[in-house]
């Protein structure tokens, strides 16, 4: 069995002795009580707890709000790192929620993250600023297209974030 399908069975609460039929419903099981019924009601299960788009946003604004406090401190690395998350989040939503593909690829994943990386990678405080800019308006275009425009983005106005400024005597 290929290793990534027997690992998604393990986190289905189930292996390949039990393929098609019912699963557990004791306690125990390595964990798994809670995932009961046929396979497919178990994988069922699984992607209902993983969630939607809305999960992803969750993320992505967190990331949103530690990439802007990374970048008021100048700490680009920190801040290209939150860049390649948002990407690799949005780009993961877009496989549980493909209605979201095309507004997510043209919008945003081809486009605004690129070119914030590009601009964190030059390391320029006023071109970051400008390109932080673009990549707001950017989560804001698609909220719009995507019938979300209730949801405004814009920098956080307060400091949350536990990441320190980098010290430079570190
Ligand atoms: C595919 C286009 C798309 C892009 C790009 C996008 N969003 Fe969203 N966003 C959505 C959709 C759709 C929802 C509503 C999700 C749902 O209810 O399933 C949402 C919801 C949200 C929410 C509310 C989440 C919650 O449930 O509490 C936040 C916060 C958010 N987005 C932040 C951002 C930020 C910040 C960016 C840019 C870095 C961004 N989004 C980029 C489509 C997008």
């Amino acid at each position: 069995m290929p290793a990534l399908l027997a690992s998604l069975l393990v986190v289905a609460g189930c292996d390949a002795t039990t393929t098609g039929e019912e699963g557990p419903t004791g306690e125990g099981e390595g964990g798994s009580a809670w995932l009961s019924g046929t396979v497919d009601e178990r994988f069922q299960d699984v992607g209902d707890q993983l969630g939607g788009f809305s999960q992803t946003m969750l993320e992505v604004g967190h990331r949103y709000s530690e990439l802007h406090w990374a970048i008021e401190d100048e700490n680009w690395e920190y801040a290209s790192y939150q860049v390649e998350k948002i990407g690799d989040a949005v780009a993961r939503g877009i496989v549980r929620r493909p209605g979201r593909a095309e507004s997510a690829e043209s919008l945003f994943l081809n486009g605004p993250v690129e070119q914030m990386l590009e601009a964190l990678g030059d390391g320029r405080p006023e071109a970051v600023q400008d390109e932080f800019s673009e990549f707001t308006a950017a989560c804001n275009n698609c909220h719009v297209r995507e019938e979300m425009e209730f949801v405004w983005i814009g920098p956080p106005a307060e400091r949350t974030t536990p990441v320190q400024s980098p010290d430079p005597n570190r």
